[in-house]
């Protein structure tokens, strides 16, 4: 069954969105160990790809679109779609870990931010306020609410804290299958958009820049980057709407979901 072509989900379809995303977490969980000063994002992948190896998962990104790695790792100011490569990271760089994997057919996509080294105050803060609006937005989800309540939700409390919203980039049904309708956006307005429904299965995924919201995508054709330089961070989960909120599926079983940080 579809509502507004948005596919609704039945109760034992839960099952297998929570087993992929509970592996999806595990695998982001034990990567942190494997962030340092003088690692290269090519290690990191390489590792991401053993795990879902080990996990019985498949990659829903090795070959999608003629991309080859198991994660996405953008570093500093890049938005999303960094490409795993030798370049080593630096004391003070903030990085985000895209991970979606495969699991009986069923997708969990996640993503978070991590810290090589001691962190600039104001990095800290982009990460703080980036995982408190995916947070925010979470909390908008439930049967009667619009998409527009999440996104509206998201950038309210982004600009608040004078940040900004990317919106060339969004959130994307899945369940089945990787990207599906509706396009999660991540700002909007109240009441506006479809009605969430219990059975939806989607992603919220904030991009937050330090400054403008703007984004470039390089010559590689995936490396999305801010246009002003400036700093960005993002954070995904792949969540469910129950009858009276939503299940998260990619939640932390350690707990590790917003690390700490060493300050600088
Ligand atoms: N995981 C990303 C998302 O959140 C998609 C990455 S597609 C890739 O939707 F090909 F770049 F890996
Ligand atoms: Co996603
Ligand atoms: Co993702």
């Amino acid at each position: 069954m579809t509502r507004e072509g948005i596919r609704i989900h039945e109760a034992a379809d839960f099952d297998g969105m929570r087993k992929a995303g509970e592996v999806t977490a595990r695998i982001l969980d034990e990567i942190a160990d494997h962030i340092f000063v003088g690692q290269t994002t090519g290690e990191i992948d390489r590792i991401i790809e053993e795990k879902v190896t080990e996990y019985g998962t498949t990659s829903a990104t090795i070959g999608y679109k003629g991309y080859k790695h198991a994660s996405c790792i953008s570093v500093n100011h890049v938005v999303c779609h960094g490409i795993p490569g030798d370049k080593k990271l630096k004391d003070g760089d903030i990085l985000n870990i895209d991970v979606t994997v495969i699991l009986d057919g069923w997708f969990g996509d996640s993503s978070r931010m991590y810290a090589a080294g001691n962190l600039p105050r104001k990095a800290e803060r982009l990460i703080e306020v980036t995982h408190d609006s995916l947070m925010r937005g979470i909390e908008a989800v439930k049967p009667g609410n619009t998409f527009g309540d999440i996104g509206h939700a998201i950038q309210t409390y982004v600009e608040a804290q004078r940040m900004s919203v990317v919106r060339d980039f969004c959130g994307h049904g899945l369940g089945r299958v990787f990207h599906a309708p509706p396009n999660v956006l991540h700002y909007g307005r109240p009441g506006t958009g479809p009605v969430l429904e219990e059975g939806m299965f989607f992603t919220i995924e904030p991009m937050v820049n330090v400054g403008r919201p703007e984004t470039k995508v390089l010559a590689d054709d995936w490396t999305a980057v801010t246009r002003d330089k400036s700093l960005s961070a993002q954070f995904e989960h792949s969540i469910g709407v129950t009858a009276d909120g939503c299940e998260v599926f990619t939640l932390s079983p350690g707990g590790l979901f917003h690390p700490t940080y060493k300050q600088g």
